[in-house]
């Protein structure tokens, strides 16, 4: 499976699983290390998503979970690389910039 690069600024999109917003987008990423067109700082481990509404439905209060899986090997300033597919805790990243793969 390819692990594309993760854009940060609302560049790629996060699976949240949530009933409130169920779709969310990528936030926080790297100052200084592009990807893609833009150009778009990649997403790093620590890094937050969007901040987003969840669940219970009746309030659905926001919060904002950091990325929690990220590569192990590629790092962008001393962080994990984020890719299509890593965590912010539960919260998937269901895109990635397709030319550019990163390891495990
Ligand atoms: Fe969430």
């Amino acid at each position: 499976m390819a692990n594309l690069a993760a854009r940060g600024d609302s560049k790629d999109t996060v699976q949240t699983k949530h009933g409130c917003t169920s779709i969310t987008t990528t936030d926080e990423c790297s100052p200084n290390v592009f990807v893609g067109t833009g150009p778009t700082g990649i997403v790093r481990l620590g890094d937050k998503v969007h901040v987003h509404t969840f669940p219970p439905v009746l309030s659905c209060p926001s919060h904002q979970p950091p990325l929690t899986v990220a590569s192990t090997t590629v790092l962008v300033n001393n962080r994990g690389a984020g890719r299509k597919g890593d965590l912010y805790i539960g919260e998937e990243i269901i895109t990635g910039w397709p030319t550019v793969v990163i390891g495990g």
